[in-house]
């Protein structure tokens, strides 16, 4: 084993969910009620250095240089780790976000698996990916997906064992751009995992989205395995606001929209009254990820550049699963 370093680097992509995970059957473990498909980003990730060292006292965490007082999602991954290795040695954790400020993208997907392939290999243990997806998954569920490249499944299980991510396989829809369009950078006052949970307590149409999304994974597989962009896009859009329906519907009522959110939603609805195919999809943010392909690409991007500034845009492509870094300690 690579234990004796007691250190490891690893890197992650983002990712952006096309069927959206929205609510938690069990929060300690991130078992969530529904299915997810996402694709990995080629120009967002984290890179980030784990080292376990037994003079410390406690976890240490460095998010771009700056110290962190909230560690309570990295312990239950870092307490994992410990568990699987045997080990009662706190780390320093070492976290740099290559995600520019400028793409309104979350980061805790690639933090969470940079951080899980970065602890675990630093204390010696070598997980597959698929456990390293379920380690993952224990920071953030999106996290879970991040461990691999392209288009992934999230798997939901039951229990521990067998909720983790999958990559899919026979896609051929491989033509794909996905311009990132920010309207405000700022950390959101609801975060996903209280927004989920108050819509899954507390909005009337949380049963019907668990149908919703069963019918949406089905018509999605079917359109990446067919290469059929229209199908993809529409259903990627019509999930992304039937989660957010869920925000609206939930008691109180809060949405992630801002009003540059609806800009963007208008711009794209005109575009494609134009003929030029592309869709969007929100996260729970008010940043909009726009879906499209090569040949409209650049009249789309000149159009969003016009519109909202060249530094609320940036293009992204099918990035790659999870890296180690053996040689660089
Ligand atoms: O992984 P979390 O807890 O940050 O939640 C992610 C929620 C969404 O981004 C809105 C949907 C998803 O599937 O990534």
């Amino acid at each position: 084993t690579t234990s004796a370093n007691n250190t490891a680097t690893a890197i992650a992509h983002t990712n952006i969910a096309l069927i959206k995970y929205w609510g938690k059957v069990n929060e300690q473990i991130t078992i969530p009620y529904t299915g997810s498909i996402s694709l990995t980003l080629d120009q967002f990730y984290t890179k980030t250095k784990v080292t376990f060292d037994p003079q410390l006292t406690a976890d240490q965490l460095l998010v771009n240089g700056k110290i962190q007082t909230n560690l309570t999602k990295v312990s239950r991954v870092l307490n994992r780790v410990r568990q699987l290795a045997g080990s009662e040695k706190f780390a320093i954790i070492d976290s740099k976000n290559f995600v520019p400020t400028s793409a309104g993208f979350a980061s805790s997907a690639s933090a969470f698996a940079a951080l899980a392939g970065a602890s675990a290999t630093a204390a010696g243990l070598s997980l597959t990916h698929q456990e390293l997806s379920k380690l993952a998954r224990l920071g953030s569920g999106s996290a879970s997906r991040s461990i691999f490249g392209n288009f992934v499944e999230w798997l939901p299980g039951d229990n521990d064992d067998n909720s983790y991510a999958v990559p899919m396989t026979d896609v051929t829809l491989t033509d794909i751009a996905v311009i990132a369009v920010n309207i405000n950078s700022q950390s959101k006052t609801i975060s996903s995992s209280q927004g989920m949970q108050l819509s899954a307590n507390t909005s009337p149409y949380y049963s019907e989205w668990q149908n919703v999304v069963a019918r949406d994974l089905v018509n999605l597989k079917h359109a990446l395995m067919t290469n059929d962009f229209a199908l993809f896009g529409q259903i990627s859009e019509a999930n992304a606001m039937r989660m957010h329906a869920l925000t609206l519907s939930s008691l109180p009522p809060f949405t992630y929209f801002e009003p540059g959110t609806l800009e963007v939603i208008e711009t794209i609805q005109a575009l494609r009254a134009d003929g030029i195919e592309c869709y969007y999809t929100i996260d729970a943010g008010p940043n909009v990820k726009v879906l499209t392909q090569t040949a409209n690409l650049s009249l789309i991007k000149d159009h969003l550049v016009d519109q909202f500034g060249p530094s609320r845009i940036s293009v992204a492509h099918p990035g790659p699963g999870i890296e180690i870094l053996e040689h660089e300690r």
